[in-house]
């Protein structure tokens, strides 16, 4: 079969939502049986020697990241909601965005248990602050960031380096912008 290049999938909007943003959207990859397989079994193969008891994923689009691959590894899935969305007990962190201002994410308190592992996935890795948040919850909550991987990372906004912060671990994205 021929080899899916994902980049083909991925649709670039200028100026979107704000001028200056050049906004990556992976619908049409997530549109697209064979590149969205293609994509989470790339993901599977990279968590295959990370021990992962859990995956989390931020709000919206890491849901889509992440949940498939939950159901591939025969794990659980952990959504980092967005505040104000969670019914129990929960655990908060705030974080800016490359676009409109501040957020806050939350996940339940009994969501990890001490000591479980847990890669945080998404469809994308701007500045950071996203998956700083959520690794921030996670860690607050005792749990252990076996890794973290996303579809794209956007290189100039060094977003990696906000992912690290907290100490390295285990770094995918599937294509750089
Ligand atoms: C987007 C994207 C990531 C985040 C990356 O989500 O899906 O979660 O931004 O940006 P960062 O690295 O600068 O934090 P967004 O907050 O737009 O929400 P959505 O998934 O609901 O569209
Ligand atoms: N989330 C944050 N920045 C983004 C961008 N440039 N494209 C798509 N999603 C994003």
């Amino acid at each position: 079969m021929e080899k899916i290049n994902l980049r083909d999938y991925v649709a670039t909007v200028k100026d979107y939502p704000e001028p200056g943003v050049e906004f990556r959207d992976i619908s049409p990859l997530m549109g697209n049986g064979a590149a969205y397989k293609d994509a989470i079994n790339q993901i599977v193969d990279f968590a295959k020697d990370l021990n992962v008891e859990l995956i989390a994923g931020p709000e919206s689009r890491g849901f889509i990241v992440g949940s498939p691959l939950a159901y591939a590894l025969g794990v659980g899935f952990v959504p980092a909601r967005k505040v104000g969305k969670l019914p129990r007990e929960a655990v908060s962190a705030s974080y800016t965005l490359e676009y409109g201002g501040v957020n806050e994410l939350e996940i339940h308190k009994d969501a990890i248990k001490p000591g479980q592992r847990v890669l945080i996935v998404d469809d994308l890795l701007a500045t950071g602050g996203t998956i700083n948040a959520t690794r921030r919850i996670i860690e607050e909550l005792g749990g252990v960031v076996a890794g973290v991987a996303f579809i794209i990372e956007l290189e100039a906004l060094h977003g990696r380096e906000k992912a690290m912060e907290a100490g390295e671990v285990p770094f995918l994205a599937l294509m750089e912008y």
